[in-house]
C-alpha cells in the first residue's frame, strides 16, 4: 500500500474518531465481500493494514473504541474473517483471586462443596496464569485436524491454516493417542522474540507493537498464514476439550500426557496439598517472574482430581475446581533525581528519569521513561490534560510502573509530597550534545506540531554521528564481530588520529593508520594481540557486502531490513539505485515515480531517501565509504529461464485462483519484480476484473496486459 498515512501521534482524537469509523465501515465492507460474496477487492495484507491501523488508532485513543469497533470482533464475537468453529465443549474462564485470604476462602469452598473437612487431602496443582490467548487443538487419529480460538467460549474462529505454523505445536502427536484428542493451552510470543521484534519495527521508523499478548493475538488472526509464520508464536498445553478416552484421572497426569504427546507444558506446574504450600508456590513463580522469557499474570489452582473435579463442576462461566490468583499491579513509589535528555540515531531527544533505585514486580528500576516534553507537562497527545494536568519535577515523588517488557514509566506524581523549592522542568531548545537548535517538526499534511523535539545538528551531532555507527556494525547491517557499542563508543572519542572512528569509512581504514603509528590498539586495555587480529579480519571480510545490508547500514529514516531488501532487489546495484535516488532528487519524473511503484515503498519512505540522497554531507561520507567497502549486486533471479524472469510484472483489480500475495510470492518465485504501479518500465500487466486505471495507463503506454488465466497460461501452470 503506498497511501500516505498520518503518523498516529499526530492526530487529534476527532481525527482518529473520523477516520476510525472509516475503517469500520470500510472493513465491514470487506468482510461482506470476502465471505458473503467471495468476492474480495483488496489482497489480505491490505486489509491486515486497514485492521493494523483501525487497532493502532483504539490503542492510542481508548475512548474511540465501539460497540462495533473491529477490535471488539477479536475477543468476543467470530469476526467473520475466518470460519467459524463451534466448541464440542465450552472454552471457560476462571474466576480471580487477590488475595491470601482469598486463596484460604477458595480451598474452603471447595472442601465445603465436596462436603469434606479442610485436613489437607485434596491436592492442588498451582501453575503459572500465561499472559496469550488461548486455543482448542484438535487431534484425530493423532493429526491436527482444526485450531480455534476461544472466541466468546461457544464459538471460536478457525485459526488452522495459521496454527500450523508455529513449530512448537505438534501436526502428529507421538506415542499412543486417543481417536479424538482436544488439547487447549495459550499460544504466546516470548518477549525475547517480542524485543527483536520491535527493535526491527524502530528501525524501519514504525510503530512500536504494545506487548508480547497483542502481537501474539495480531499474528494470529492474520489472514494470511505467512505473516504469522514470520513471527515466533509459541504454546503451553494446561487443558483440554473433547476426549475419546483419557490419559490419566489427575490434573497434573493429563498435563504429562500432553508432554508425552510432543506438547510444550510449562516447568512450574506442581501438585501441592495445602493452602500455605500454594501461597508458597504463588510466591515462588511472581519471584521468577521477571526472569522467564514470557509474561504471566497470576497463577492458576486447580483441584488435581478429575473425578473431584467433575463432582465441582461449573458455576455459569468458570469451573469451581479451579482459580487464577492474580498478580498485584506492578507499581512502585520513588523519587525522580533528576532528568537526563538521551539523543538518538534520528536525533530524536528522549527524556530519562533518574530514580532513586526501586523494585518493581522484582525488577531493580533505575530509569524509566518520560516520553517526551508535553508528557512531563502534563498534555497529552491531541492536547488533552494527562494526570489531571500535573506535571512532573525533578524531587517529585513519582509512581514507577512496569508493565510486561515495556520500558519503565512514570505515571503520575504525588503533589502532597513535592518539595516546595521544586520548578517546572524546563525541556532544553538546543541538543545537549551538540548545542545545535532542537526543534518540533510540524507535519506538513495536518499542520501538527509533533511530540518529539528532534536535535538539527545531523552529522555535527556527536551524539547521532556514533549512534549512526552503532546502527551500521549492528547485527542486521555490517555485522562487524569484536565492534560492539562499547568499542565503537571507544573509537569514536578516541582523539589519536591512528585510532579514531567518526564515520563508517573510519572502520575500513583503522588496520592501514595503526600499521604507520605508535599507539598500538593491541597495547590498549581491553584489546590483546589476538583480539585485535580477529577484529581486522572481521573488519577485513565485510569489505564486500549484500547491498541490502549496505543499503540497511546507512541509518537512512524509514529504512529498515524489510525496506532495504525491497530496494536491493528493484535496483540490483549499487550503482543503479544511487544513479536512481539522484535522478529522483526533484521528486518527480521517471527515477521518482519508479521508487514510488515499489510494491511496500511508500511515499514518506520514498521521500527519506531521495532526501537522503541530496544532502552533500551524506554523500561526502558515502564517497569515502565506497572507496574501501563494494556492495554486491543483488542475487540475480534463481529462475532465469522462467518466460517472466527479469520482468517487470503489476497485478490489479480481483484475481480470483490466487490472493495479491500469493500471486506477488509466485511472480518473485520465478524471477520477476512485482511492481505497485504501471510505469514505462512495466512488462506485464495482470488485470482482474474491475481493473481500472492501471489498465487505462498500460493500453497508454503499450504495455502488454493479461488476465489471470493467461498469467497461468505463460507461467505455464
Ligand atoms: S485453565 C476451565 N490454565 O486464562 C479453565 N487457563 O481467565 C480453563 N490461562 O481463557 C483455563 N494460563 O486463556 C488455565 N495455566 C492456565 C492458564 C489459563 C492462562 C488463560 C486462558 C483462559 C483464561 C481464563
Amino acid at each position: 500500500m503506498t497511501v500516505e498515512q498520518t503518523p498516529i501521534d499526530s492526530l487529534t482524537e476527532l481525527e482518529a474518531a473520523e477516520e476510525l469509523g472509516l475503517l469500520t465501515r470500510e472493513l465491514a465492507r470487506h468482510d461482506e465481500l470476502y465471505h458473503g460474496q467471495d468476492k474480495p477487492e483488496i489482497s489480505d495484507a491490505d486489509y491486515d493494514a486497514l485492521k493494523r491501523r483501525a487497532e493502532e488508532i483504539e490503542n492510542r485513543f481508548p475512548a474511540l473504541v465501539g460497540e462495533n469497533s473491529p477490535s471488539k470482533k477479536v475477543g468476543a464475537a467470530p469476526s467473520g474473517a475466518f470460519q467459524q468453529i463451534t466448541h464440542a465443549k465450552p472454552m471457560l474462564s476462571l474466576d480471580n483471586t487477590f488475595s491470601d485470604d482469598d486463596v484460604r476462602d477458595f480451598v474452603h469452598s471447595v472442601y465445603r462443596f465436596l462436603g469434606q473437612l479442610p485436613d489437607n487431602q485434596i491436592a492442588f496443582t498451582a501453575e503459572p496464569k500465561i499472559d496469550g490467548l488461548s486455543m482448542s487443538l484438535r487431534y484425530e487419529k493423532g493429526k491436527l485436524v482444526t485450531a480455534a480460538t476461544r472466541g466468546d467460549g461457544t464459538t471460536g474462529e478457525n485459526v488452522t491454516a495459521n496454527i500450523r505454523t508455529i513449530s512448537e505445536i505438534p501436526q502428529a502427536l507421538s506415542g499412543d493417542v486417543p481417536d479424538v484428542v482436544e488439547v487447549r493451552g495459550e499460544v504466546y510470543m516470548a518477549r525475547s522474540d517480542f524485543q527483536a521484534l520491535n527493535a526491527e519495527m524502530a528501525a524501519q521508523g514504525k510503530q512500536l507493537y504494545v506487548n508480547p499478548r497483542n502481537t501474539a493475538s495480531g499474528s494470529l488472526r492474520q489472514l494470511d498464514a505467512k505473516i504469522t509464520a514470520s513471527r515466533k508464536l509459541r504454546f503451553f498445553a494446561y487443558a483440554w476439550g473433547d476426549m475419546s478416552a483419557m490419559p490419566s484421572d489427575t490434573q497434573l497426569g493429563m498435563v504429562e500426557a500432553f508432554r508425552e504427546w510432543g506438547f510444550p507444558v510449562n516447568p512450574l506446574m506442581k501438585r501441592l496439598d495445602s493452602i500455605e504450600a500454594l501461597i508458597e508456590h504463588y510466591h515462588a513463580i511472581e519471584h521468577a517472574r521477571a526472569d522467564l522469557d514470557y509474561d504471566i499474570d497470576g497463577v492458576v489452582y486447580k483441584v488435581d482430581r478429575l473425578d473431584l473435579q467433575g463432582r465441582l463442576g461449573f458455576r455459569s462461566r468458570s469451573p469451581r475446581w479451579a482459580t487464577a490468583h492474580k498478580f498485584p499491579a506492578e507499581q512502585a513509589f520513588t523519587r525522580l533525581t533528576g532528568i537526563d535528555i538521551q539523543v538518538g540515531r534520528t536525533g530524536a531527544l528522549t527524556p530519562v528519569a533518574r530514580l532513586v533505585p526501586i523494585t518493581v514486580g522484582g525488577v531493580v528500576v533505575t530509569n524509566a521513561t518520560l516520553h517526551n516534553e508535553d508528557y512531563i507537562r502534563g498534555i497529552g497527545q491531541s492536547g488533552q490534560p494527562l494526570r489531571e494536568g500535573r506535571d512532573i519535577r525533578v524531587g517529585d515523588q513519582v509512581i514507577v510502573q512496569r508493565a510486561g517488557d515495556v520500558i519503565p514509566q512514570i505515571i503520575d506524581v504525588v503533589l502532597d509530597a513535592r518539595p516546595e523549592t521544586s520548578v517546572p522542568y524546563s525541556f532544553p531548545t538546543t541538543c545537549p550534545v551538540c548545542g545545535s537548535h532542537a526543534v518540533r517538526d510540524v507535519n506538513e499534511k495536518t499542520g501538527k506540531v509533533d511530540s518529539v523535539r528532534r536535535c538539527t545538528g545531523g552529522f555535527v551531532c556527536r551524539a547521532q554521528a556514533v549512534e549512526h555507527l552503532k546502527h551500521f556494525v549492528s547485527r542486521n547491517a555490517y555485522d562487524i564481530e569484536g565492534l560492539g557499542t562499547k568499542q565503537v563508543d571507544f573509537f569514536f572519542e578516541s582523539d589519536d588520529p591512528s585510532l579514531m572512528i567518526r564515520t563508517a569509512a573510519d572502520i575500513f581504514t583503522l588496520e592501514a593508520r595503526q600499521s604507520a603509528s605508535m599507539t598500538k590498539l593491541e597495547n590498549i586495555d581491553g584489546f590483546g594481540r589476538v583480539s585485535v587480529r580477529k577484529l581486522y579480519d572481521a573488519i577485513n571480510s565485510r569489505r564486500s557486502i549484500a547491498l541490502h545490508r549496505f543499503i540497511f547500514a546507512l541509518g537512512i529514516r524509514h529504512v529498515g531490513e524489510t525496506t532495504a531488501k525491497l530496494l536491493a532487489r528493484s535496483y540490483g546495484s549499487y550503482e543503479n539505485f544511487a544513479a536512481s535516488m539522484t535522478a529522483a532528487g526533484s521528486f518527480h519524473g521517471d527515477a521518482w515515480n519508479e521508487l514510488n511503484a515499489i510494491d511496500g515503498i511508500g511515499e514518506v519512505v520514498a521521500r527519506a531517501i531521495v532526501e537522503f540522497y541530496t544532502e552533500p554531507r551524506n554523500l561526502g561520507v558515502l564517497g569515502e565509504l565506497l572507496k574501501e567497502v563494494t556492495p554486491e549486486p543483488a542475487e540475480a533471479p534463481v529462475v532465469s529461464d522462467s518466460p517472466v524472469a527479469g520482468k517487470t510484472v503489476v497485478f490489479t483489480g480481483t484475481l480470483v485462483r490466487m490472493t495479491r500475495d500469493e500471486a506477488k510470492a509466485m511472480a518473485e518465485r520465478l524471477g520477476a519484480k512485482v511492481a505497485g504501479s504501471v510505469s514505462k518500465k512495466t512488462d506485464l500487466l495482470v488485470a482482474g476484473p474491475g481493473a481500472g486505471s492501471k489498465l487505462v495507463k498500460a493500453a497508454e503506454l503499450g504495455v502488454e496486459t493479461t488476465d489471470e488465466d493467461g498469467w497461468f497460461t505463460l507461467i505455464g501452470a
